[in-house]
């Protein structure tokens, strides 16, 4: 059977739905109709995850159920609200059209799996499809059907705080981690019990905020745009999404939400995209703020026109619209566009069919709730990447040495990073318990605090550098916390906070060998006894199994196979920072002494700390036998690459090969390199096995002068290997037509 993306209807079923709907329209008030473009918080639950906006009683809002001007609710009303005002809507209302129920499932419901950050570092698609799957079954088991993820924004400055809800810097991580998760959401077919209607976001440019600063203006050439940042939605949108939400910033002067060229040229015109466009949580109110629109009024038509369907909790379409209809500023064609666009995506989920499935009384869980907590163990171990492991520090002894548990994430706090919003999830284990069950005596780990996340506390230094001391190693838990990235969290410092590195300073100067464990939701500039240490692990946010599957890196149960999806730099003010970049007319080669009147910093390399890909296993591979199919690739034509890689260690080896390609010479510069694809293997040890990749004139396209996709002949260098700044080299021309 063929799998169906978005709702496996037959041609019949799908002309039965448009047929029913159209009779709906038919019959609709344009006040009905702009009820289905109005999407709010519920009344009475205290908004978490978004300012207060201004918020009606619970009593008004059933009562606007009842008169047909919801479309839905979102995040956190509890089952119970939920059917309540489903059987407003369904039995009370005229027309009876269900609400549907959205959320913020971004990295897990009841179980809670590591952020999509943490995700992308293993380069696995597969696994955040997995996750997103059993995300969706346990919020559907919940009545929530359309989630407000993935986010597919292209992350490229680290202090940025919302890279943590992405898959990184790169444009073909993005892309396939953005089609994978929209698969998982909603699953073989939409209209099954437990599929949840995806909504990449946030479209456009959002990642490309000045100075890393949320919610800040964009300013990015039209090329950039379409290279970079919109490929992931593009990706998520041919995986089957439905909706997609508009973003909060400008791009140019144009706020997102309001940009026709965006919402209706990209996303109607050029990508044919049915489904319907949500806006984020009030932003067609700002555009007022933002100086675009003079009014409440003059903000709706704005952004309705330019192409946002529906209006997140400003109520602002609600206000306008039907006087806009009315006197003729919107056309009814443009709103029965919207509604119907709705509408379908309703039918698709088969709420008119079924309303209230998922939001009966239930005993128990309706998803294997074990299972899920299996998969989270087995995608945060996945996410963990080793950065250095110098004298092969890692694995630990389960015996025979003392630990010191040093710094403010040994315990069960700030495991689950930003997105926590919903009641009942996990309960999460933390590192120290998972640890001490791993040791032969649980003696053997001493635990001290040290230090806050953000400020000393006394006598704390002391009592860790005594703990380091009397110890054989240090496993030092240091980083951020869950406040410290996501949104409204960018930092300007992209360092571990001042009272953290004093105490890692303070204890690497205890001279025993260090571990650091960070916990981070973006890339980190370390300084001193951080960078010094012998060993480091990103830890990332993992979630409800954050300390299992840490100890299970730590002690060798699993190898850690997790690689870079951001690169590290080597100082906070280069940021941003990533490795496909330009290369100016003055460059400074990595392996070229460092020479004035090139483009550097007096102060730091260029080379990152840690490139973009990096990652340590274990065992060690050898790259060798890299065999080009042809110097030339036929216009029509593909090229077959393939490396050896060899195990030479003693331990089983995972490890992800890289294909990098760049152009020599184009008609638009291009970057040192481009990520166009990867494999992780594993490779028993003392044992060697290839890996194959195919190119295609379609990924040597860029955006060229024209702004359209374009290919140039040429020649063009491509590498495989374990980074973006590593690999073995050849080259190969693209023969003309
Ligand atoms: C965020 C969105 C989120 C929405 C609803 C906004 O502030 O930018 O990502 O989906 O709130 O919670």
């Amino acid at each position: 059977m063929l799998a169906c993306m978005a709702g496996c209807t037959t041609g019949v079923q799908q002309s039965m739905a448009d047929a029913r709907i159209e009779s709906l329209i038919g019959r609709m008030t344009v006040e009905e109709k702009v009820g289905q473009l109005s999407l709010y918080a519920p009344a009475g639950v205290d908004i978490v995850a978004n300012p207060q906006a201004a918020q009606q009683s619970i009593d008004q809002q059933m009562a606007d159920i009842r008169a047909g001007r919801v479309t839905g609710l979102f995040n956190n009303e509890g089952l119970e609200g939920k059917r309540r005002a489903q059987e407003a809507a369904v039995k009370e209302s005229r027309l009876g059209i269900p609400l549907i129920f959205g959320a913020d499932i971004i990295h897990g419901f009841r179980t809670v799996f590591p952020v999509p950050l943490a995700e992308a570092a293993s380069w696995e698609p597969a696994l955040a499809e997995r996750t997103a799957r059993a995300s969706a079954q346990e919020a559907s088991a919940d009545g929530f059907r359309w989630t407000f993820a993935p986010m597919v924004d292209i992350a490229r400055d680290a202090r940025w705080g919302r890279g943590v809800e992405g898959a990184g810097e790169d444009v073909y991580v993005g892309r396939q981690f953005a089609a994978a998760r929209v698969r998982g959401f909603q699953g073989s077919d939409l209209s099954r019990a437990d599929a949840m209607l995806a909504t990449p976001k946030h479209f456009a440019g959002y990642g490309a905020a000045e100075g890393g600063l949320d919610y800040n203006t964009v300013d990015l050439s039209e090329r950039t745009l379409r290279e970079v940042y919109l490929p992931p939605f593009r990706s998520a949108i041919d995986a089957g999404a439905l909706s997609i939400m508009s973003a909060f910033n400008e791009i140019g002067g144009i706020p997102s939400n309001a940009n026709a060229a965006l919402l209706t040229g990209v996303l109607r015109k050029e990508w044919r995209f049915q489904g319907f466009v949500v806006s984020d949580y009030t932003a067609d109110e700002e555009l007022i703020a933002h100086g675009f629109a003079a009014d409440g009024r003059e903000a709706a038509r704005r952004a309705f026109m330019a192409g946002t369907d529906v209006s997140m909790q400003s109520g602002l379409y609600m206000k306008y619209l039907p006087g806009l209809v009315a006197a003729g500023e919107v056309p009814k064609s443009r709103l029965d566009d919207a509604v119907r666009r709705v509408l379908r995506v309703k039918a698709r989920l088969g709420l008119f069919d079924q309303p209230f499935r998922g939001l009966d009384k239930q005993d128990g869980p309706r998803f294997d709730a074990p299972a899920h907590q299996a998969l989270a163990r087995e995608a945060a171990s996945r996410s963990i990447v080793l950065l250095k492991n110098e004298g092969d520090l890692l694995p630990l002894p389960r015996s025979g040495k003392k630990i010191a548990l040093i710094g403010p994430f040994a315990g069960i706090s700030d495991l689950f990073g930003p997105w926590r919003i919903f009641p009942d999830q996990a309960p999460p284990m933390g590192i120290e318990e998972a640890m001490r069950s791993r040791l032969a005596s649980p003696d053997l780990l001493t635990v001290v605090r040290g230090s806050d996340v953000d400020a000393p506390i006394a006598g704390g230094i002391a009592a860790a550098v005594a703990a380091a001391r009397d110890a054989d190693i240090v496993v030092l838990s240091i980083g951020e916390n869950e406040q410290m990235s996501g949104e409204a969290r960018s930092r300007s410092d992209i360092e571990i906070p001042k009272a953290q590195q004093d105490l890692a300073d303070a204890v690497a100067a205890a001279g025993k060998p260090v571990v650091v464990l960070l916990r981070n939701g973006r890339a980190l500039a370390l300084e001193g006894g951080v960078r010094q240490a012998s060993a480091i692990l990103v830890t990332w946010f993992l979630g409800s199994q954050t300390g299992p599957a840490i100890a299970d890196v730590l002690y060798g149960d699993v190898n850690p196979s997790g690689r870079l999806p951001v690169s590290f730099p080597q100082t906070p003010g280069q940021v941003p920072y990533y490795y496909s970049h330009k290369r100016t007319g003055r460059p400074q080669l990595a392996d070229a002494p460092a020479q004035m009147y090139k483009a550097r910093y007096l102060d730091a390399t260029n080379d990152a700390l840690y490139p973009f890909g990096h990652g340590l296993g274990y065992a060690r591979v050898r790259y060798d036998a890299l065999e080009v199919q042809s110097g030339r690739m036929a216009w029509d034509g593909s090229l077959k690459i393939r490396a050896r890689l060899s195990n030479t260690g003693r331990r089983e080896a995972e490890e992800v090969a890289q294909l990098y390609i760049g152009a020599r010479s184009a008609s638009v510069t291009r970057p040192v390199r481009e990520l166009k694809g990867f494999r992780k293997v594993r490779i028993p040890p003392g044992e060697s096995t290839d890996v194959d990749f195919t190119l295609s004139r379609a990924d040597l396209m860029f955006i060229g002068q024209n702004l359209k996709p374009t290919v140039e002949s040429g020649p063009f260098d491509l590498w495989v290997g374990p980074s973006a700044t590593q690999g073995l080299k050849s080259s190969f021309v693209l023969v003309p037509e």
